[in-house]
């Protein structure tokens, strides 16, 4: 009898306890759902509008380029198929935004855009405005000289006294002031100019990532990629991550997670040689005639 009692007691207790949850599972409901509290206000826009905005600089193939397709004028790379994951993972859609190099951190801080996805090196300078993803791509520097003048370009040159093109705000133009200082520096805003004013002699040569000076070099019969300052030196391997506002540690954790998956899963490479393939002769036109 005494035992049955207990039982009863006890039944009771836990029914009034689950009242109790469900009661404040219910007070919760109604005050906004802690999952969206926790997010940046970055996470919390992109999850509202159901789309993710990528900024980049796109005359930089193979990691972003015009190309036409299907008679469109069509922005595509390995930077934009890593976007394209990143937005995947988060479910929502991807605009993509095609602005001058120089002015993507600008437009990250304000707000304009939720990352930056353009070939990007993780510099300390960077750092003290944006925070940046693990790294995903590697890349060492070459200087891409005329058929004419590349033996001026020897790998010991100084380079005294040559007018070397740059991206404007590149890691290239700190790369000539550091390591070049007796040569001039010519910051360009495109990398296509920077190949027409190579080609036409108005300079003498252009400081590049490697991979794209050597398509740039494969593109336009007359160019060649020099050996100088290709070589295995951690000061001229700068690689790229992706950029993302230091307000958004939720969207930062996001893209590591993306990026991780993809180069653990073999999308990496896939995504790759998918941007490899889409460098074709009508792309190679585009490239310099901008
Ligand atoms: N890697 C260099 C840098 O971080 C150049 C990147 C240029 N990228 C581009 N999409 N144009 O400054």
């Amino acid at each position: 009898m005494k035992k049955a009692k207990k039982i009863v007691t006890m039944i009771l207790v836990i029914t009034m306890l689950a009242g109790l949850a469900a009661c404040s599972s219910k007070t919760e409901s109604k005050t906004e759902n802690p999952e969206t509290e926790k997010m940046s206000d970055t996470m919390k826009k992109i999850k509202k509008s159901g789309k993710i905005v990528v900024g980049t600089e796109a005359s930089f193939p193979p990691l972003e380029f015009h190309k036409e397709i299907d008679g469109k004028d069509t922005i595509t790379g390995f930077d934009i198929f890593v976007a394209e994951e990143i937005a995947k993972d988060l479910g929502v859609e991807l605009e993509i935004k095609d602005m001058s190099f120089d002015g993507l951190l600008a437009a990250l801080v304000a707000g304009n855009v939720d990352f930056v996805a353009a070939g990007m090196a993780a510099t300390e300078e960077r750092r003290q405005s944006v925070d940046f993803s693990i790294r995903y791509y590697d890349t060492l520097q070459t200087i891409l000289a005329r058929d004419d003048n590349k033996d001026e370009f020897p790998a010991d040159s100084d380079m005294k006294g040559k007018l070397i093109g740059v991206q404007k705000g590149s890691t290239q133009s700190e790369i000539m002031s550091r390591m070049y200082p007796k040569a001039k520096t010519v910051e360009i805003a495109k990398n296509a100019d920077i190949i027409l004013q190579l080609q036409s002699g108005k300079i003498d040569g252009a400081l590049l990532d490697d991979p794209i000076a050597q398509l740039y070099a494969i593109a336009n019969p007359g160019l060649t990629a020099t050996e100088l300052i290709f070589k295995n030196d951690p000061e001229y391997d700068v690689g790229s991550s992706i950029a993302v506002s230091k307000e958004a540690p939720d969207v930062l954790e996001s893209i590591d997670k993306t990026l991780q998956r993809i180069m653990d899963d073999g999308t990496y490479d896939k995504l790759l040689e998918k941007a490899d393939s889409m460098l074709d002769a009508d792309m190679i036109d585009m490239l310099v005639d901008e």
